[in-house]
């Protein structure tokens, strides 16, 4: 009998790849994903790296082919489907393997060869097709800042049952450079290799530097997820073709020309270690359907936005912000979503986007520039899409949890529910109460829920109800963190906003 993990390595051995990286080394460090779940398709993941923390990842430039399988059984007797996939150093020698003609509705299992070695083994499954009636239950979370904290929350939700995908809405890495422990600020859990990102090798290290993280791995080997980017992909507060340091607060400027290289070079190495499509490179707003109960429509509300009016922190609204053209998804995504919702019969329409939609008003009437609130022409129109239909809002960015009653003014009718999912490590160990967060719900009372603890929330969409479960860890500091529910709401068919549930 031969030792499992040679029997493992048997249909790598007779692929017979030649071996071609520069570093001799495990190769699948990174773990396996999936994603883009439709009906009839999937998108299966890795990262050929050997050594993670160099830009190259220990690869060289060889191009190197890879086997895969896609199999109904943990074990991989039942193989459905199985072929070759070659890495190339173009793509850092990552892996975006679209599968189409997939059956609806159906769990898998796949794994990757190459060289002899056989990856972790991923868990992934298709979208029920779309007049199946059925519950959906699903996550969402993001801001995973590694020197903040553990990815704890991620590894609980790694191991959530029946989830049909998890809506991660961006700021899988953070770009600032290491800080030693015991620097000022957020106590530093564990440092950034590296400097601030600049480069696309910055932004690749980075990348696969958070990828080594067991918890991460764990989530992306257990779930499909549907991923999109804000801000921390490229550089804080990014608008469209501008650097946040475009104004005069910053020491130095930087011009859209000098800004465009960076900003493609982060979007590239967040395409290359996410499960998404080529299409998705190009293009990150886009649409899934889920049975009967669920439209999901990913919004993108950085790359197509006009540079935030009167500065991007807390302001009090200039003139500028006032502008009747003002766009925050831009004037083709605007009208792909409102094409979207008039054709869509699901039960829920779900907007999976990043910034906060409800009004924030901070002391003085100031207002957060880098949100909805920063665009109120844009966020009036968004509105008015979402009028009369059954809809909640999928939102993070803040690192806390929020639920709330989104409306047109304050003091007017909910249009729709928001659920912010608060951070997975960002602003480090919570507390029961942020400090001022009392002050904001007392002047703000469209906003019904507030937690500064880390986690993600967990999500069913079904024909009586869309659910909301703030799914919260009470530190991320050190390992062991339990999972605990720190609120949980619903949203109601024909009655907009948020109910305690
Ligand atoms: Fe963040």
């Amino acid at each position: 009998m031969l030792p499992r993990r040679f029997l493992l390595a048997l249909p790598a051995l007779m692929l017979g790849a030649p071996r071609s990286a520069r570093a001799s080394g495990p190769l699948f460090t990174l773990g396996v994903a999936s994603g883009e779940p439709r009906p009839d398709s999937l998108v299966l993941w890795t990262r050929l790296a050997p050594l993670p923390l160099e830009p190259d990842g220990g690869m060289g430039a060889a191009p190197v082919e890879l086997g895969w399988e896609l199999a109904e059984d943990e074990g991989f007797r039942r193989i459905h489907r199985s072929g070759r996939v070659t890495a190339t150093v173009q793509d850092a020698h990552s892996v975006h393997l679209e599968l189409d003609a997939l059956p609806p509705g159906r769990s898998f299992f796949f794994r990757f060869h190459a060289n002899g070695e056989v990856s972790p083994v991923g868990r992934t499954r298709t979208a029920p097709a779309p007049d199946h009636d059925a519950p959906v239950r699903f996550l969402a979370g993001g801001c995973q800042n590694w020197e903040h904290g553990l990815f704890a929350a991620w590894g609980h939700a790694a191991r959530e049952e029946d989830i049909a995908f998890v809506f991660h809405y961006g700021d899988s890495i953070y770009e600032r450079a290491g800080r030693p422990p015991g620097a000022r600020g957020v106590p530093v859990v564990r440092s950034h290799h590296g400097g601030e990102c600049l480069t696309l090798a910055d932004y690749r290290t980075r990348h696969a530097q958070y990828r080594t993280d067991p918890d991460l791995q764990a989530l992306h080997a257990a779930h499909p997820v549907i991923a999109s980017y804000d801000d921390h992909e490229v550089e804080n507060n990014w608008a469209g073709d501008h650097s946040q340091q475009d104004g005069s607060r910053f020491p130095r400027l930087v011009t859209q020309e000098e800004f465009a290289p960076r900003r493609e070079a982060g979007l590239q190495a967040w395409w290359e270690h996410m499960p998404v499509t080529r299409a998705a490179q190009a293009r990150a707003y886009r649409r899934f359907r889920f049975g009967r109960a669920l439209a999901l429509h990913v919004l993108d509300t950085r790359r197509f936005r006009d540079d935030q009016p009167c500065g991007d922190g807390l302001q009090t609204p200039c003139p500028a912000a006032f502008n009747p053209q003002a766009q925050i998804l831009g004037a083709e995504q605007e009208a792909w979503l409102n094409d979207g919702l008039a054709r869509s019969d699901a039960r829920w329409q779900v907007l999976a986007q990043q910034v906060f939609l409800s009004h924030r008003i901070f002391p003085g009437d100031r207002r957060s520039m880098d949100s909805w609130d920063g665009y109120p022409a844009a966020r009036e129109r968004l509105l008015s899409m979402l009028r009369g239909r059954d809809c909640a809002v999928l939102t993070g960015d803040v690192h806390r949890a929020w639920a709330g009653d989104v409306t047109l003014e304050p003091g007017e009718a909910p249009v729709a529910a928001e659920f912010v999912a608060t951070s997975i490590s960002s602003e480090g160990d919570g507390s029961d109460m942020q400090r001022g967060a009392a002050e904001i719900l007392s002047r703000t009372p469209w906003l019904r829920f507030h937690s500064n603890h880390r986690g993600y929330t967990r999500h069913e969409a079904r024909g009586d109800a869309l659910e909301a479960r703030f799914m919260a860890v009470p530190f991320v500091s050190r390992p062991g963190a339990p999972l605990l529910e720190a609120g949980r709401f619903v949203t109601l068919p024909g009655r907009p906003g948020v109910v305690r549930g």
